[in-house]
């Protein structure tokens, strides 16, 4: 904590697009409550912030999707991210959203202040636009065939499938989402921060001064300064968002990436109207960002860039980014339906929201990314939940009630008090400590589960129901430890898992406890009533495991069904009419393949050498799911011989092959009916 006075806590604004699942959870919410749980048990100083992202482009295409307005969707997943986030426990000062006033306001003046002050380069450039649909597009409305891995469908921002980040221009074939329309390029004005500006102090300031963060957020953070700054857009040609507040930018928001992290601000502001300066503004205060790998360049080198434009504000000391959860071997997905939502979540196992956040935190991804499986889901809560800790509680509960009459017997033996056991109790203490200071929340978890294994395995070998036979003064001195463990690890697991924390607590008739009392040899005095045994953890049976996982399957029949059933009922949308001197300037011809090979290290794409007659070129086409490259040699095709060459994969691609192709994905090559002579020209 060293000369911090208070710590301000952010959580990535999640898109108010779709309900949160498990990989939100694990790889963001949790570890952030589980760090301000603990803050604030040791007495610090601690403001949560979150809230809904509302902006965007993804949801504008919902909405249209749907057939309703972007505030309808917004606000319909608020609400059903907010009870989430209150039913699993995260322990928010505030959750509110970016469309309030507070947070337009926010913004607003946030830009105007950069506007006013020239820290934006103000710059025409040409955009993609959909005359069809008479509107420019946004990186997400265009897609195309990845340029990495060959995948159809890739977005003008992203590839869903290699996650390979992109440009519009880098996509190949790119064309309209909303008409289907191939694009043409208008000019438009947008405002620019100049990051390139910022590259040596942002050098100086995480690769010099904070080699401390987590190796994957360093990591990324210098690949991005090595590879050198750009400067980045700031606003959209978007109807949703917030306005540009400059003359002439009608039609003009600011990006989301540039109103969703003021965001914080804007709630701060919104909870604290008169103090939220000391939270922001104050070197006293330590700055921590929970966010997911995707989000590390937004919040470790643009935010940063605006807070110091803008002057005044204090910097984050950590962003301790978590790397992706699968599920069941596959990539988390909403729009397959690949995931585990947490509303269902409750619905399938009620009250048992301790049992994922230990579990997720158990196997979260803080280095790599990990895979949550039903069956692990079910091992750990058996014999780990069930089997460790809860059994050690219940029976330290229960045989004080069939011994003492539920009162915490005298340690009648002093001398007899494991010694040896409550002395490890200290050291777990301070490693759990130790990693939550340092952003370890799977290696602190797994202390508070030895303190567990060892009030388990102290009461097994000292087994008090066999003594009590014989010695009733040593049996109450092993239920007085014991019970003095159950208060540990009460204290122990509250950051962890507050609702058995608040359970365990309530059994041992106890009010909440401050960290500092872990270690102590007596919380609970002699004498202290205790309440009867409640179930701390129940065991998870198989048929609940394979109902989940049944479930699943069943998703992922129905959504390949969906798949199949919309590439034979639906063929790509039509394409915006064309004239005949649009299709004269192709350059269509026969050519024969030589030679063909898979590019290395990508699935679909294969290197080509063909002859077309003209000459002998080299060209990369997207085809290697479909054709072997032995396969391709020898296969007269049919090749776009005058389009402009590009480099794929280091290799430059000159032309393209002709295939057909169905929405499902599955293409095939275009050939002549009988072999041509190779140049032969179509038309
Ligand atoms: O990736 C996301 O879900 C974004 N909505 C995160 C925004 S974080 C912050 F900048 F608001
Ligand atoms: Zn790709």
């Amino acid at each position: 904590m060293s000369d911090y006075k208070r710590i301000l806590v952010t959580s990535a604004l999640p898109y108010a697009n779709g309900p949160v699942h498990i990989g939100h959870l694990a790889g963001v919410y949790v570890p952030a409550d589980i760090y301000v749980r603990y803050q604030r048990m040791r007495g610090r100083e601690v403001l949560f912030v979150c809230g809904s992202d509302e902006h965007g482009v993804p949801i504008t295409i919902k909405a249209r999707q749907q057939g309703c307005t972007p505030q309808d969707i917004v606000d319909k997943y608020h609400s059903i991210i907010k009870k989430s986030f209150a039913d699993f426990g995260i322990d928010f000062d505030i959750y509110s959203r970016t469309t309030s006033k507070i947070h337009h306001e926010t913004a607003s003046e946030f830009f105007r202040k950069l506007y006013d002050e020239g820290k934006f380069i103000e710059k025409e450039s040409e955009q993609y636009y959909d005359e069809e649909a008479k509107t420019f597009l946004a990186d997400r409305y265009i897609v195309g065939t990845c340029p990495k891995c060959g995948a159809e469908g890739a977005y003008g921002d992203q590839c869903e499938k290699c996650g390979s980040t992109l440009s519009p221009d880098e996509l190949i074939n790119p064309h309209s989402a909303i008409s289907g329309s191939p694009l043409v390029k208008r000019k438009t004005k947008h405002w620019y921060l100049p990051l390139d500006r910022d590259e040596a102090w942002l050098r100086q300031w995480i690769l010099e001064d904070h080699k401390e963060w987590k190796t994957n957020v360093y990591g990324q953070c210098k690949s991005w300064l090595d590879g050198g700054l750009m400067p980045r857009a700031v606003s959209r040609d978007l109807d949703w968002g917030v306005p540009v507040p400059v003359e002439g930018a009608e039609g003009k928001v600011l990006y989301v990436w540039f109103d969703a992290p003021i965001g914080y601000i804007s709630n701060t502001k919104e909870l604290l109207p008169d103090s939220w300066e000391q939270w922001w503004k104050s070197k006293d205060t330590k700055l921590v960002h929970f966010i997911g790998k995707d989000n590390i360049v937004f919040h470790c080198i643009v935010f940063p860039s605006m807070l110091k434009a803008y002057g005044d504000f204090i910097l984050p000391d950590n962003v301790p980014a978590n790397e992706f959860l699968n599920l069941e071997g596959d990539k988390i997905s909403t729009s397959r339906n690949w995931a585990v939502w947490l509303n269902e979540y409750l619905e399938d196992f009620p009250g048992m929201q301790d049992v994922l956040r230990y579990v997720l935190t158990a196997n979260a991804p803080e280095t790599k990314d990990n895979d949550f499986t039903w069956k692990d889901f079910q091992t750990r809560n058996n014999s780990e939940l069930v089997a460790i800790y809860g059994n050690f509680v219940n029976r330290a509960v229960v045989l004080t009630h069939k011994y003492f009459e539920g009162k915490v017997p005298a340690n009648a033996k002093p001398e007899l008090i494991d010694a040896e056991t409550m002395a490890q109790i200290l050291p777990i203490k301070e490693a759990i400590e130790d990693y939550i200071e340092h952003y370890k929340f799977r290696e602190a978890l797994k202390e508070a589960m030895n303190l567990a294994r060892i009030g388990n395995k102290y009461i097994s070998d000292t087994e008090p129901w066999k003594v009590a036979k014989t010695d009733l003064d040593r049996t109450a001195t092993i239920l007085y430890t014991s019970l003095q463990i159950c208060a540990h690890l009460a204290i122990a697991f509250a950051p962890f898992l507050p609702f058995s924390s608040a359970k365990l607590e309530q059994m041992l008739c106890l009010d909440c406890l401050s960290w500092d009392v872990l270690g102590h040899s007596e919380i609970l005095p002699t004498g202290h009533q205790i309440a009867p045994a409640q179930l701390m953890f129940a065991k998870i049976e198989d048929a609940q495991i394979e109902a989940q996982i049944a479930k699943l399957q069943a998703t992922k029949a129905a959504h390949e069904a969906a798949a199949k059933a919309a590439a034979v009922a639906a063929p790509a949308a039509p394409k915006a009419e064309c004239v005949f001197e649009d299709f004269e300037k192709m350059d269509i011809r026969t050519a024969t393949v030589l030679e063909a090979e898979k590019v290395p290290n990508t699935d679909k794409l294969l290197h080509l050498k063909i002859d077309t007659g003209l000459d002998q070129r080299e060209l990369v086409s997207g085809i290697a799911q479909y054709y072997t490259p032995e396969e391709m040699v020898g296969k007269q095709i049919c090749i776009l011989a005058n389009l402009k060459p590009r480099k794929i994969k280091g290799i430059v691609s000159q032309g393209m092959i002709l295939m057909a192709q169905q929405p499902d994905g599955k293409m095939r090559i275009i050939t002549p009916e009988e072999r041509l002579m190779n140049g032969a020209t179509i038309g």
